[in-house]
């Protein structure tokens, strides 16, 4: 028997967005911008930037129209979050192209993240998303809470399944399903993304896992048994949602990498350079850097 393994893999590199929006002093403009560009430099084709929320909810994220009119690139795909039509207008505003929307499986958790139930912001969302795709938009749709809610506890895969469909039947391009909370474990990995794989297979489909409890690599290596081939991660493993109490940060760009590439799985990110843009960021941030790539990369030869 041989384990089945893809050739290749697309890493979504979300540090500048999840990595950055829980950390509670302000991370200078100039740091953010740096961050970004020698992320690119590494290899990343596609990035999270930034995310237009409320700067009263997320005061991180308040430069993130500076951000955006200096970090666009046409080499990679800039993706920019929002949860509502105040954010789309301020993309509109922009020359970004794509976005990314957000929405919880689970309404205790969407109400604390968003302040409406999931149904309402589906209400508010719909348009926009015809209106994004008919304006030649790359829409992402990020499923937080897909498996378990920090308030209401385990989702049920089915009702994670149909809030997939009712944007899959919006025409989005892309699902980023998370793990908000670190808190699934291999098998329900695997059993969610195949019946995802099963349910949408012509769409870009990508795991999104926090590493609260350590299962992110595992999940990453069962989702890719389950067939998919788009991660989200963030460089130093940074990351977490400020209304997700206790969430930890996202599975670490440059463990992933190293994993994937272990196994003869193409990446496209040269690990070195990866290294040089945590270096860029850490002296901003609230936490040292303690994932293993970049440890054993500060002492010896990896
Ligand atoms: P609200 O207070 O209900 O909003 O918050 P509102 O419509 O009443 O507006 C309040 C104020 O915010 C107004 O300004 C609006 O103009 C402004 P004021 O009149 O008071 O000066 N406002 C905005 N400003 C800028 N950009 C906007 C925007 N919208 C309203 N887009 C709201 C509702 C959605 C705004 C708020 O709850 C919010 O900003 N939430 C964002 C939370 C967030 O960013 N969470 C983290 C990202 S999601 C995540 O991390 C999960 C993910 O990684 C996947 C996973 O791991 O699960 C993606
Ligand atoms: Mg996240």
């Amino acid at each position: 028997m041989t384990l089945q393994l893809p050739k290749k893999v697309e890493i979504i590199e979300v540090g500048p967005r999840d990595g950055l929006q829980n950390e509670k002093a302000f991370i200078p403009t100039e740091a953010k911008k740096q961050f970004i560009t020698q992320l690119r430099g590494s290899g990343i084709k596609e990035l999270e930037l930034t995310s237009f929320v409320s700067p009263k909810w997320v005061p991180q994220m308040q430069d993130a129209a500076e951000i955006v009119s200096a970090c666009l690139d046409e080499n990679t795909r800039n993706i920019v979050l929002t949860p509502n039509a105040k954010g789309v207008e301020r993309v509109y505003m922009t020359d970004c192209k794509a976005v990314a929307v957000f929405v919880g499986v689970s309404n205790t958790f969407n109400k604390k993240n968003i302040n409406k139930m999931t149904d309402e912001s589906m209400d508010e969302l719909a348009p926009i998303i015809k209106e994004l795709k008919a304006s030649g938009y790359f829409v992402r749709a990020c499923i937080s809470t897909a498996f378990y809610c920090p308030y209401e506890g385990k989702m049920e895969e089915e009702a994670t399944i149909r809030l997939c469909r009712q944007f899959v039947d919006l025409g989005v391009d892309e699902l980023s399903v998370a793990d908000t909370i670190g808190m699934a474990a291999p098998h329900e990995a695997f059993s969610l993304f195949s019946k995802l794989k099963h349910a949408f297979p012509h769409l870009l489909l990508t795991a999104h896992f926090h590493d609260t409890r350590n299962m992110a690599l595992t999940n990453i290596f069962a989702a890719l048994q389950a067939g998919v081939t788009r991660f989200d991660t963030s460089a130093g493993g940074l990351g977490g949602c400020p209304f997700a109490p206790g969430a930890a940060g996202n599975a670490a760009t440059e463990d992933v990498v190293f994993m994937l590439e272990r196994m003869g799985i193409e990446t496209g990110i040269d690990l070195t350079k990866l290294v040089q843009a945590i270096d860029v960021i850490r002296p901003h941030l609230s936490r040292p850097i303690e994932t293993a790539y970049y440890r054993l990369s500060q002492t010896e030869k990896v």
